[in-house]
């Protein structure tokens, strides 16, 4: 149990004899703060992902403002600082290069400040796992509220979901079957309001999870962005960090082992995005839980898939807090949880959602009537995947989980843009494309490039899904056949390298397999003579990135940021901290 009435952190920047007391305390006079305004009271940092160069996260300033409101009703005092924001449409390589590096600022920010608690901002794709990850790493008191996701889009009669359908239009667009004027219309309809994306990719899976992970106050993640209520639930999170304080309620007693496991439930009940599997991997080295690859796949055979979102369903993120959103489901495949696992209210999952109700059917299914009897993500292993790769069979066409094809190999993503819309491409509906260089260290960053355009001849044919292999990740709003994150990548002579045109792959869904019917000596033969391609980082952070980068199966995490293992010989997990004192 968290220990009761510990001495505030904040109190060994205030108090004391010496000179830097008096002048920390005479600083923070020059904020207007009255002198008594720090005396004996919890100090909650509130850690905005705030950035106009990520619109997802851009009303988070109104959102710590209601933050701010609740922490002084309950007797705190908030300080509100900046981290770097991770916006997912602009960054480039990619936002998840820098996921360490926002866990790291988050960590360190948290760690070098005088706080007892700290609210966590965050919403668009890496926002959520960075804070978490940074969180974890810092273990004080913390408390997360996401941003919510944006208002359905629009487009004459059509409702539009970010992503989702912005990916199907285009490929309209590429097939001169919408003209630019629509396609002007349609970008201007697409993103209504701040928030993130309105589908359950990754920025609502992730916040989804945060609250599956008893992170959030109930109900607090799917709240749309612009909607009240998401302020009013920011308040009710600042009332609460200050109770966390005094109660020493920390990451590393919520974060446990079955909270990791229940979040892993929720992902598959929810078909959830599979950049979730390599979150949750790196959150959980962060607290020193040793989480497998092989356990998502153990847990997606006994998990129903019931909620009808797109990518994988029909309806939109408005449509699924107005159905009871996470808690709701949660409430539905409870006898697959651990109910007993505590959460920020101070209370059990079991105890949080027992009064969760459906209001909505044809959105949130019930376990006895699924979308799907399995759930969303499936882990494939064979010899192109040793380590594993990933599948969000929801999002796929059933007619091509068992598929056996020729591959056509794009050695990097430049190649594949080169050539993607010749005329004469020499694919068919039946060819596997392969592209490789994609990974965490050959993207560099491990890029959304998974989900590979459709040549432009098939689709001028009507195909619209193939089977597509790759080491990269794809956004949680795609959809299609496509094996992701294939591990250990081929930039560092994983057995993706060794693929050439023509070679057969096949795809077993059902046996959970990958697999290159080349034989062993020739895989073998091949990868003796692989070359890697040159880093494309000589300095700085990127040089960093990719001489600590781990790989997919172990979440992407730099090596010297995951805790030491804390499992106990009887293999319970350590409640203790991994990380540095705090
Ligand atoms: Fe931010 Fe989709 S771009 S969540």
């Amino acid at each position: 149990m968290p220990e009761q009435k510990k001495k505030l952190r904040s109190q060994d920047w205030w108090t004391g004899p010496e000179y830097y007391a008096f002048a920390r305390r005479a600083w923070l006079r020059s904020e207007g703060f009255a002198p008594d305004a720090f005396q004996g009271k919890p100090v909650i940092g509130i850690c905005n992902s705030w950035s106009e160069l990520n619109n997802c996260n851009a009303h988070l300033r109104t959102v710590a403002e209601a933050v701010k409101r609740g922490v002084w009703t309950a007797g705190g005092v908030p300080l509100e600082f900046p981290t770097i924001s991770l916006g997912e449409m602009f960054m480039k390589p990619t936002a998840m290069l820098f996921r360490n590096l926002m866990a790291m600022d988050v960590e360190e920010s948290i760690r070098a400040n005088p706080l007892d608690g700290v609210v966590l901002l965050c919403g668009c794709d890496k926002t959520t796992p960075a804070q978490l990850m940074g969180c974890a790493s810092a273990d004080i008191p913390a408390i997360v509220v996401p941003g919510g996701p944006m208002l359905s889009g629009q487009w004459k009669d059509k409702k539009l979901g970010s992503g989702t359908d912005g990916r199907k239009l285009f490929d309209l667009y590429r097939a001169g079957k919408l003209n630019d004027e629509e396609m002007c219309e349609i970008e201007g309809g697409l993103s209504r309001s701040a928030g993130h994306c309105t589908v359950m990719g990754t920025a609502s899976t992730m916040t989804s999870l945060a609250e599956a992970l008893g992170m959030t106050l109930t109900g607090c993640a799917n709240i749309p962005a612009v909607d009240s209520r998401r302020l009013t639930m920011a308040e009710m999170s600042g009332r609460r960090i200050v109770e966390m304080v005094r109660e020493d309620l920390r990451p590393s007693h919520i974060m446990t082992r079955k909270a990791m496991e229940n979040a892993i439930t929720v992902n598959m009940a929810i078909g959830g995005s599979t950049n979730a599997v390599v979150h949750l991997l790196a959150l959980a080295g962060r607290l020193g839980i040793d989480l497998d690859m092989r356990e998502f796949d153990e847990i997606s055979r006994r998990t129903p898939y019931i909620v009808n979102v797109k990518p994988s369903g029909e309806f939109l993120m408005e449509d699924f807090f107005a159905a009871g959103g996470v808690a709701a489901v949660m409430r539905e495949v409870l006898p697959l949880l651990h109910g007993d696992a505590p959460t920020v209210t101070g209370k059990t999952i079991a105890e949080n959602v027992a009064n969760s109700v459906c209001h909505r059917p044809e959105v949130i299914r019930t376990a006895a009537d699924p979308l799907h009897m399995e759930g969303g993500t499936v882990v494939l292993y064979g010899n192109l995947a040793p380590d594993g790769a990933v599948l969000k069979q929801t999002a796929a066409s059933p007619s091509l989980l068992q598929h056996r094809g020729p591959a056509y190999v794009f050695e990097t993503y430049a190649q594949m843009h080169e050539e993607i819309d010749r005329d004469d491409l020499p694919v068919t509906a039946e060819t596997v494309l392969v592209m490789k260089n994609c990974g965490p260290k050959g993207g560099p960053g491990f890029p959304e490039w998974g989900q590979i355009p459709l040549p432009r001849k098939l689709l001028k044919q009507g195909v619209t899904d193939m089977v597509r292999i790759s080491d990269a990740r794809m956004s949680g709003t795609s959809f299609g056949t496509v094996v992701l994150h294939i591990a250990p990548e081929s930039y560092v002579g994983g057995p993706l390298a060794a693929v050439q045109t023509g070679d057969l792959i096949e795809l077993d869904t059902v046996g959970r397999k990958i697999e290159l019917l080349v034989p062993e000596e020739e895989i073998a033969a091949r990868l003796a003579r692989f070359q890697p391609l040159s880093p494309k980082y000589e300095r700085g952070y990127g040089k960093l990135f990719l001489e600590h980068v781990t790989q997919a199966n172990l979440g992407c995490d730099f090596d010297f940021l995951r805790a030491m293992p804390t499992r106990r010989p009887d293999g319970r997990d350590s409640a203790e901290s991994p990380g540095r004192p705090r």
